[in-house]
């Protein structure tokens, strides 16, 4: 047998960050052709908006959610709710593809049966960052946060328990999912300013899947 020295080396199915923290490349590749068109369906219902934060800022990246339970900022706070605030209905339910994808990277982490009811789906356009914060307004911190990246690259920073602690750079591309529960469930986390480098399915957008236990 003779190595192929010249073919990328294979990238390995999970890379630590820490112990109950793990980047899965490329594990929603086999799933993104369902993927796409279910993001396009979920924003015809629920349209992604600019929430405001409580202090008053308008957030670069646009929101919208599908579950039972969607994410929702305004100047009264940050919480779940069981309807779209720009609709008045109920959140469009989570579409099969997005259920077994966070199931099964959630299991290649090794955090077994994930049941999550809420998915939040973020639009980056070229310019749109995400500040460091922790994910606590969940119900429930003992399920953990599954993370997919679709389209445009993003450097995704992981830090500690504490907003000051130092962070990791993560390079993430289309497909790569990222996995955090356990001890590390609320370790701070944000996305730098997005640079334009489009891709070929979703131009230039980066959309990000984080699906949650939150009721
Ligand atoms: C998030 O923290 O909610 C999103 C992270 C990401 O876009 O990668
Ligand atoms: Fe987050």
């Amino acid at each position: 047998m003779t190595l192929d020295l010249f073919d990328d080396p294979p990238r390995a199915a999970r890379e630590a960050i820490s112990a109950g923290a793990f980047v899965l490349p490329g594990f929603a590749l086999p799933f993104a052709e369902e993927l796409l068109p279910a993001v396009r369906a979920l924003e015809e219902r629920a349209p992604f908006r600019h929430m405001l934060t409580p202090g008053g800022f308008t957030m670069s990246v646009a929101l919208t959610n599908c579950g039972a339970l969607g994410w929702t900022s305004d100047r009264r706070g940050y919480r779940y709710s069981p309807t779209d605030p720009v609709t008045g209905e109920p959140w469009p339910a989570m579409p099969d593809s997005f259920t077994r994808l966070a199931r099964e990277a959630a299991s290649a982490a090794g955090f077994e049966g994930f049941a999550p009811d809420a998915c939040l789906v973020n639009c980056y356009e070229p310019g749109a960052r995400l500040s460091l914060h922790q994910d606590k307004d969940e119900r429930d911190h003992g399920a953990p946060i599954v993370s997919v990246s679709l389209g445009m690259p993003a450097v995704f920073l992981f830090g500690g328990l504490a907003r000051t602690d130092k962070t990791v750079r993560i390079p993430l591309r289309h497909g790569d999912v990222v996995v955090w529960g356990g001890q590390d469930r609320l370790r701070y986390h944000g996305v730098l300013p997005l640079k334009d480098q489009p891709h070929p399915a979703f131009g230039s957008v980066r959309v990000n899947l984080t699906f949650r236990k939150a009721g």
